[in-house]
C-alpha cells in the first residue's frame, strides 16, 4: 500500500483526504497544519494524524498533534500539497526535492517562470499518460480543469472545423466554507488572467483560445461564457449537447435557473461536500447563430479539482492505464451516477 501525505487542510486539502480514505490502495499518513485552530481538532476527530512544521511545534502544544511534518514526510511516497498558491514551490525547494519525494501541486502555482514546479499542468482528459511516473506536476485550477472538460471534446469532434474560442470566466469571488472572506459588492476585472495561457499548455499554444476574467460576488461557483467560432455554418445546439453525453464529469442541465440551484441539489442529494465535482452544460443557454455556438456551464470550484487530483496520482504513484485509472476513480466518485441524478432533476420538462 502506498502512503501519501497531505499538507495542507483547506477547501482542497480538506476534500482529498476525505475522498483517499476511502481508497483501499492508499494509506493516508495525515495532513499538515500550520495554524493552531478549531481545524486541528476537526481533523484529528476525522480520525487523520496532524502534522505541523518543525519551527512550530510550540504553538500546538494544546493540540494532540503527531508530530512534525517534517518527520511524517520521511515515510511518504507521495505529497500532495494543498498549500496557499505559491506555497507549493517553497515546500518544493525546502521540503519535497531535498527528501526526493514526488508531489502533486495545486492550481495556485505556476508552470512557467522562474517558480515554476513542474513542467506539466494536467488534465487528465488530454495529457494523462504525460504524467506517468513524472515527479512533479502541478493539477490545473478549477477554471482551467473546467475549460479542458468542453474544449478537449469540441476539437475531437471538430477538429480544424472550429476557428476560435471566446470564453469570458465569471468567477466566485469566495468558497462556501471560507465564512471569514467577505464579499465585495463589486465586479471585479481580472488583467491578463493565467486561465488562457494556462490552458493553452496542454491544447497547444497556438490554440485559438481568447480569455477573459471577471470576479463576482458569488460563493455558487464559476460561470463560464463560450462562443465557439466555425469556418461554416455552425452546429446545431443538439450536436453540441450530444457530443457530452458520455464525458466524464460534463452534466447536461436543462432547468438550473442558476449556479445556486445546481449547489442545492448536490446538497438535497447528500453529495459529500456538497460538490458535484464536475461542470454543468447549461442547455437551455446553448444557441448557434450563422457560424457561432454561444454556450454557458458552471463549475464546481472545489470539487471538479478532487478527482483530478486522484487520477494524477495514480499515473505518478502506480502508472496505471488511463483506463484502469479512470474505473478506480469512478468507483470513489461515482461521478456517472452523480451526472444522472443532475441530469434527471434538471432535465428538459
Ligand atoms: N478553493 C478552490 O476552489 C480551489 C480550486 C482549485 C484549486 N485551488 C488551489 O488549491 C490550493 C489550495 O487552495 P485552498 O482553497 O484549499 O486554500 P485554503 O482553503 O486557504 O487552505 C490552505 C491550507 O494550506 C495550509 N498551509 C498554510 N501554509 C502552508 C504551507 N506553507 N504549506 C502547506 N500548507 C500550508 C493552511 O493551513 P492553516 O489553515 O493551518 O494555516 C490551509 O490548511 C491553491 O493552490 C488554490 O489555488 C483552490
Amino acid at each position: 500500500m502506498k502512503k501519501i501525505f497531505v499538507n495542507g487542510y483547506g477547501s482542497i486539502g480538506s476534500r482529498i483526504v476525505s475522498f483517499l480514505k476511502d481508497d483501499s490502495e492508499i494509506e493516508v499518513i495525515g495532513v499538515g497544519k500550520y495554524s493552531p485552530d478549531e481545524k486541528v481538532d476537526e481533523a484529528i476527530s476525522k480520525g487523520l494524524a496532524v502534522y505541523v512544521p518543525e519551527s512550530k511545534l510550540n504553538n500546538f502544544s494544546n493540540f494532540k498533534i503527531s508530530g512534525s511534518i517534517e518527520s511524517a514526510l520521511d515515510g511518504c511516497d507521495l505529497v500532495i500539497d494543498a498549500s496557499p498558491g505559491g506555497h507549493g514551490f517553497k515546500n518544493k525547494k525546502n521540503l519535497y526535492e531535498p527528501k526526493n519525494i514526488p508531489a502533486i501541486y495545486q492550481g495556485g502555482e505556476s508552470t512557467t517562470g522562474s517558480e515554476a514546479v513542474s513542467d506539466l499542468l494536467f488534465n487528465s482528459r488530454a495529457n494523462y499518460d504525460q504524467a506517468l511516473g513524472k515527479y512533479h506536476v502541478m493539477q490545473g485550477s478549477c477554471n482551467v480543469t473546467g475549460m479542458g472538460r468542453i474544449l478537449e471534446p469540441l476539437r475531437t469532434q471538430f477538429g480544424d472545423k472550429i476557428i476560435r474560442f471566446d470564453v469570458t470566466l465569471v468567477r466566485r469571488w469566495a468558497d462556501i466554507e471560507q465564512t471569514e472572506k467577505k464579499l465585495s459588492d463589486t465586479i471585479e476585472m481580472t488583467e491578463q488572467p493565467h486561465h488562457g495561457d494556462d490552458v493553452k499548455l496542454y491544447f497547444g499554444k497556438d490554440a485559438p483560445l481568447y480569455v477573459r476574467a471577471i470576479k463576482v460576488p458569488t460563493r455558487q461557483m464559476h460561470l463560464h461564457i463560450m462562443d465557439i467560432r466555425f469556418n461554416d455554418i455552425a452546429p446545431k445546439p443538439s450536436e453540441i449537447h450530444k457530443i457530452f453525453t458520455n464525458e466524464f464529469g460534463v452534466a447536461t442541465l436543462w432547468t438550473a435557473r442558476g449556479t445556486k440551484d445546481v449547489r442545492d441539489c448536490a446538497k438535497n442529494m447528500g453529495f459529500n461536500f456538497v460538490d458535484t465535482n464536475m461542470i454543468h452544460i447549461h442547455a437551455n443557454m446553448t444557441t448557434s447563430i450563422g457560424d457561432t455556438v454561444q454556450m454557458m456551464y458552471s463549475d464546481d470550484q472545489t470539487g471538479i479539482v478532487i478527482p483530478e487530483n486522484h487520477m494524477l496520482m495514480q499515473a505518478m504513484l502506480f502508472e496505471k492505464s488511463y483506463q484502469e485509472a479512470f474505473a478506480h476513480t469512478e468507483s470513489i466518485f461515482n461521478m456517472a451516477e452523480k451526472k444522472q441524478k443532475l441530469e434527471e432533476f434538471f432535465a428538459k420538462k
